[in-house]
């Protein structure tokens, strides 16, 4: 089939876009365009200028279904989420404002505890339990225009087979980890022994891969410490050794809090040069290994990850709700790392990637706004205790606004909800954009005709909105009411 519309993704290899300003050179806008699919869900053609192009197309046949989106539609690539947790979905909206290792204890490990399913569930009720519990957040998660997530689970190796086998039959793009940790955390919740563990783990991947793992299979496994202080020694280096073995992607969390980050560092693992040097020492920092957080980081753990070829995972929603602080994404990128997003549920609020690149716009301006604010403070202050008007006037003109680091654009956050997380999960080459030989994984969203004609639409557009004005609004305010379908590999699934 093909479809014809206003499209927008980013280009392929830009990582910043042109500082501050919009319509920058990373994205490319088509006001009319065609995308030719073929039968196995791969894009065959992208005809840039539909009016004219479509003669001359050479894998466009006369009896192609072409469905033609229209006006007041626009179409973009599936969003990657590359940080979820699963079993957290549940309690989203609870516990605001609680920091971190607090918020685990009180939250997530009862909770996630709750996720197994036990030896002797014969009846399958537990497994039933959860499965419905998953198929309700991956049935969100599709619905919100992610087309590929990388989910974190329980330690419970049955139930996250589980997570698996409803991300496949909804046909979402899913990495899934089963959660290691052996150490730090309540009896509950805890493997008993790091070769239990790494045995759990064992099993796990080699189970999905047994199940999942021919070439065309949408369903990986990812291998998940938990993070750093809830692994002994001896599991991370056992976790190495199996994401080598099989060459898996990994995936943990890195400097997330200032609690977190001197119990690593201090106390732990007090030979580290970094927290990253936790991971890279135990074979676990490789060009696979994408890592949430990074708030901490320091220029030191910047490069020790872009050396090592790993990549960092931006929540931002999670790090203004656990006040755990400002993820500095222009420093990791300037420093040559790739950043992803990720909705990190339930530490973010939201699972849908559209709210989550907007908590990531705010908080940039928020960074901005404050250290703005904080000179101009001081600079009224003076002002206001001179009583030499002379003064005052020199004072106030010598005011010009600090150099404040540039703000994330709109194509910014584009391309980390698209080519950034495709990039992470080392999907770039399938997904993530619009180009010639990757699955078609895509977004139509949709706003009404008439403004104000649908109260249940949260946009409207203007008569003069053109596809730039559709992308700005729909990342700045739109939801899940404005994406009207969702397409995996080709076909449909919203
Ligand atoms: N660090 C370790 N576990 C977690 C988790 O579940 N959520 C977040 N945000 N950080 C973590
Ligand atoms: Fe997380």
């Amino acid at each position: 089939f093909a479809i014809r519309a206003s499209i927008v993704h980013s280009t392929r290899d830009s990582n910043v876009s042109t500082r501050g300003s919009f319509g920058c050179a990373d994205l490319e806008v088509l006001d009319d365009a065609i995308v030719v699919v073929d039968a196995h869900g791969i894009i065959a053609e992208v005809i840039k200028d539909a009016a004219s192009g479509q003669s001359s197309s050479k894998h466009m046949p006369e009896d192609i279904v072409t469905h033609n989106l229209g006006p007041s539609r626009l179409l973009l690539p599936g969003f990657v989420d590359a940080h979820a947790h699963a079993p957290q979905y549940e309690f989203v909206g609870n516990g605001f404002g609680l920091p971190l290792l607090q918020w685990l204890d009180t939250y997530t490990f009862p909770t996630e505890a709750s996720y197994a399913i036990p030896h002797d569930d014969h009846e399958g009720t537990a497994a039933a339990r959860v499965r419905a519990k998953y198929e309700r957040v991956v049935a969100h998660s599709l619905k919100c225009g992610t087309t590929t997530c990388s989910y974190l689970n329980c330690i419970d190796g049955p139930s996250s087979l589980v997570l698996a086998d409803v991300a496949h039959k909804a046909g979402q793009r899913a990495l899934v980890g089963k959660v290691s940790m052996d150490a730090n955390a309540p009896d509950f919740y805890r493997e008993t022994s790091a070769d239990a563990a790494a045995a759990d783990a064992r099993t796990f991947v080699e189970a999905m891969l047994e199940r999942y793992g021919q070439e065309n299979s949408l369903v990986m496994p990812v291998v998940t410490p938990r993070f750093a202080p809830t692994c002994s020694s001896s599991l991370l280096a056992q976790l190495g050794a199996l994401a080598d073995e099989y060459q898996l992607r990994i995936q943990s969390h890195l400097s997330e809090n200032v609690d977190e980050c001197l119990w690593v560092l201090s106390e732990l693992f007090p030979g580290a040069g970094s927290y990253a040097e936790v991971y890279e020492t135990h074979g676990l920092l490789t060009p696979r290994t994408y890592l949430a957080h990074g708030v901490f980081s320091t220029k030191h753990e910047r490069r020790v990850m872009e050396a090592a070829g790993a990549s960092v995972v931006h929540c931002a929603s999670s790090n203004a709700n656990l006040m755990s602080g400002f993820a500095d994404v222009r420093a990791w990128q300037d420093d040559g790392v790739t950043v992803s997003l990720g909705t990190d549920v339930a530490g973010g609020s939201s699972i849908s990637m559209l709210t989550t690149a907007r908590r990531t716009l705010e908080n940039s301006n928020s960074i901005s706004i404050l250290r703005r604010q904080m000179a101009a403070q001081d600079v009224i202050c003076r002002v206001e205790a001179e009583r030499d008007e002379e003064r005052r006037r020199s004072l106030a003109s010598a005011w010009t606004s600090p150099d404040a680091p540039p703000t994330l654009s709109v194509a910014d956050v584009l391309h980390m909800a698209t080519r950034g997380g495709a990039k992470a999960l080392n999907l770039d080459d399938v997904v993530g954009g619009f180009d010639v030989g990757m699955h078609f994984d895509a977004v139509c969203a949709t706003f009404p005709d008439v403004p104000g004609g649908d109260v249940l639409t949260p946009i409207c557009l203007r008569e003069s909105d053109g596809t730039t004005q559709m992308l700005e609004k729909l990342l700045l305010c739109g939801d899940e009411r404005n994406i009207e379908a969702v397409y995996v590999k080709g076909t449909r699934r919203i």
